[in-house]
C-alpha cells in the first residue's frame, strides 16, 4: 500500500505546514491544523487553460456589463452584478442571506436567466420561501444540489447570466476526501467556480456562513479568491439589516445598503434616518447626531442616563459606543467643564441598536451626558457632531456638508458643529438650518 503524503492545513486561513502546530503562525488561531492529503489538483487545472497573450492596455475593452438587481444591493455592489464576477455574501445564520439572494435572483431574472442552487433547502422549501416573498419569474430556475461537478454541468447546460450558490460550506468535489466545509473543499470549489466565472462570463454569488469570531466559517482564503466580499449584518431582535462591502474589485467599499426584514422578506429602507429616529424620547439625555454610514449621512439618537450611584465604584455602561471613548469624554467633561460624575452611574446607548465607531459622535455624547446630569432637555430640532480632544477642543470631522444636508432634510433647525468645519459651510448650507460653530466642549454648557 502506498503511503499518501499528507500536510497539515489551518482550517481558518489555509496555511499549510508539514508538521502539526498548536497555533497557526499566519492567522494566530489555536488548534486549527488538520491533517489532510496533499493534492496537486490546483496546478493541473491551471495548466489546462489556454495560454494568455499580452495585449495593449489601451485596447482592452472596459465596457462593464452589469445585471441590475435592486437599489440597495446595487449601491453596495457599485451598480449590479458584474459579468464574470465571483461574489461572496457572508453573514451569521438566520440574518437573512438566503432571503436576500433569492430576492436578488428574482430581481436579476427580470432581464436574464438566473439559477439559484441551494445545498441547504429542498426545491420545495425554496419554492415556499419564494411564494412567501411573492416571487414569480419565468427566468428563475432553482436546484437542490451540493456536488460541484453537477452544479457546473447545470451551469454549462443552462448558461444563466447569474447563479447563486447557497452555501459554499455545503459544496463538495468528489476528487477530495475531505468533508464539505473543510478548508480544502471550500478553497478548491471556490477556485474552480472562479475559473468558471472568468471563462463563461457568468456572475456567481456564494453564500458563506460566519463563525462566532466574525470570519467566514473555515477559510479566510475564500476572501482572496473571490472578487467581492459583502457582509450582511443585523441583530436578531432588530428588524433592520446592513449590507457592507468589505472587498470590491469593481466598486467602492464605502457603501452600505440598509434593509428592513418584514413578514414578506427584505424591504429597502427609503428613509433610514426616519427609521432610526422613530419613537424618539423627548426627555433629557437625548441628542441626535448625523453619522456617516458608508458615504451617506444618517441621523441617530444618542442617549445618556446619569443617575446617583449606590455602590462604591460608579457604573459606566455603553451600548453602541466604545467604552474607552466614553471614559475619555467623561474625563474631559470633569476636567474641562467641572462636571462632577464621581458619584454617578453613567449609561450610554445608541437607540435602535446601531453601533457608531466614528469620533464625530463625541460632541453629541458629551451633550447627552451634560443634559442628563443637569436634567435639561435638549431641543428636539437640534443636532450635534464633532470630535472632542483631550484638551476639550472640538475638532473638524469629514463630510460635514453631507451631515448638515441630511439634518436639514429631516427638518432639524440648528446644528452644533466644529468651528473649523463651519467656515466652509456657511455659503452652501440649506437655509432652513442654522449653524453654531463650537471650539471648546465647554461652550455646549452655555447653550442649554
Ligand atoms: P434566512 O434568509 O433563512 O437566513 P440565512 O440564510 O442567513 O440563514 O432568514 C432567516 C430569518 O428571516 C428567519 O428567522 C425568518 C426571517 N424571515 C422573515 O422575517 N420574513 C421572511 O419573509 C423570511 C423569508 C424570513
Ligand atoms: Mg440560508
Amino acid at each position: 500500500m502506498s503511503s499518501l503524503k499528507t500536510v497539515f492545513i489551518c482550517q481558518n486561513c489555509g496555511n499549510q505546514n508539514p508538521k502539526w502546530q498548536g497555533k497557526c503562525p499566519d492567522c494566530d488561531s489555536w488548534n486549527s491544523f488538520v491533517e489532510e492529503e496533499a493534492s496537486g489538483h490546483s496546478l493541473h487545472v491551471l495548466s489546462e487553460t489556454s495560454p494568455s497573450e499580452p495585449v495593449l492596455l489601451d485596447q482592452v475593452l472596459t465596457v462593464e456589463d452589469r445585471i441590475p438587481t435592486f437599489k440597495e444591493l446595487d449601491r453596495v455592489l457599485g451598480g449590479g452584478f458584474v459579468q464574470g464576477a465571483l461574489i461572496l455574501v457572508g453573514g451569521a445564520p438566520g440574518v437573512g442571506k438566503s432571503t436576500l439572494l433569492l430576492q436578488a435572483s428574482h430581481a436579476a431574472a427580470r432581464e436574464k436567466k438566473v439559477l439559484y442552487v441551494s445545498g441547504e433547502e429542498s426545491e420545495r422549501q425554496t419554492k415556499l420561501r419564494g411564494e412567501r416573498l411573492g416571487l414569480k419569474s419565468p427566468n428563475l430556475l432553482i436546484a437542490h444540489e451540493i456536488s460541484l461537478d453537477i452544479i457546473l454541468s447545470h451551469l454549462k447546460k443552462i448558461k444563466p447570466a447569474a447563479a447563486v450558490i447557497d452555501s459554499i460550506q455545503t459544496l463538495y468535489k468528489s476528487d477530495y476526501n475531505q468533508a464539505p466545509g473543510s478548508v480544502t473543499q471550500v478553497r478548491e470549489c471556490a477556485g474552480e467556480l472562479q475559473r468558471f466565472c472568468k471563462q463563461s462570463g457568468t456572475t456567481i454569488v456564494l453564500v458563506g456562513h460566519i463563525t462566532k469570531e466574525g470570519s467566514i466559517a473555515g477559510p479566510r482564503v475564500l476572501e482572496h479568491i473571490v472578487d467581492v466580499v459583502l457582509y450582511f449584518e443585523g441583530e436578531n431582535h432588530q428588524s433592520y439589516r446592513l449590507l457592507r462591502a468589505f472587498k470590491n474589485r469593481f466598486g467602492s467599499t464605502q457603501e452600505t445598503g440598509i434593509f428592513e426584514m418584514t413578514g414578506c422578506g427584505l424591504v429597502e429602507v427609503q428613509n433610514p434616518s426616519g427609521l432610526f429616529l422613530q419613537s424618539r424620547a423627548d426627555s433629557s439625555g437625548s441628542v441626535v447626531v448625523p453619522v456617516l454610514e458608508g458615504q451617506r449621512a444618517l441621523l441617530m439618537e444618542v442617549q445618556a442616563l446619569v443617575s446617583r450611584s449606590w455602590y462604591g465604584i460608579p457604573k459606566r455602561t455603553a451600548a453602541g459606543i466604545d467604552l474607552n471613548r466614553m471614559a475619555m469624554i467623561l474625563a474631559v467633561l470633569e476636567k474641562r467643564c467641572g462636571l462632577n460624575l464621581g458619584q454617578s452611574d453613567v449609561y450610554l446607548n445608541v437607540a435602535g441598536g446601531m453601533k457608531i465607531k466614528e469620533p464625530a459622535i463625541d460632541l453629541a455624547v458629551a451633550a447627552a451626558v451634560v443634559s442628563s446630569a443637569k436634567d435639561q432637555v435638549i431641543p428636539q430640532e437640534w443636532v450635534m457632531f464633532g470630535e472632542v480632544g483631550l484638551g476639550g477642543e472640538v475638532r473638524a470631522v469629514p463630510y460635514a456638508d453631507e451631515r448638515i444636508k441630511e439634518a436639514a432634510r429631516i427638518g432639524f433647525k440648528k446644528a452644533f458643529l466644529p468651528k473649523t468645519n463651519c467656515s466652509s459651510l456657511f455659503n452652501s448650507k440649506p437655509d432652513s438650518i442654522a449653524l453654531v460653530g463650537i471650539e471648546k466642549v465647554q461652550e455646549i454648557l452655555c447653550n442649554f
